[in-house]
């Protein structure tokens, strides 16, 4: 069979940007499964949440100038610890996880909104500059308490 010199040329072409789109692809792939904002990810053991630090002691506690790490746990039907309150401008880091099912983590009014998954450790990170009380509410269905988990943020 004869194929025109042309042919082959494109027919080159053709495979060498298959085979880079390809590469190009895997490596996207490979880089966002590292790099993905938000999905600083962690195993844990769901069933061990509250003998495994530091899920052990939910606590908000002070890291910085006006900086804040709430270690937080969501299950059925809340989350621990219940009270926090931070001054207003303070910057909030969440670090939580599920001892149970997924849940919802998102707080009306800002950008925080998440899953949380049982067998990872979540974190997200906001800047509370207006003082107010803040609702965290669960927005992933899990059960027949769903409705009632919430919990708030106070910013003074
Ligand atoms: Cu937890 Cu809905």
């Amino acid at each position: 069979m004869h194929i025109h010199r042309l042919e082959k040329i494109w027919l080159t072409f053709g495979f060498s940007m298959l085979a880079v789109f390809l590469l190009v692809l895997g490596i996207m792939a490979f880089s966002m499964g590292i790099t993905t904002p938000g999905s600083h990810r962690h195993a844990i053991d769901p069933a061990k949440v509250s003998e495994t630090a530091p899920f052990d002691q939910p606590v908000l506690k002070k890291v910085g100038d006006n900086e804040y790490e709430a270690v937080m746990t969501a299950f059925a039907y809340g989350y621990a610890p219940t009270k926090m309150e931070v001054p207003a401008g303070a910057t909030v880091h969440f670090t939580i996880t599920s001892s149970d099912v997924v849940h919802g983590f998102e707080i009306p009014g800002t950008n925080v909104n998440m899953m949380v998954l049982p067998g990872e450790v979540n974190h997200i990170s906001h800047t509370f500059k207006k003082a107010g009380e803040y609702l965290i509410l669960c927005n992933e269905y899990c059960g027949t308490g769903h409705e009632f988990m919430k919990t708030t943020l106070v910013v003074k």
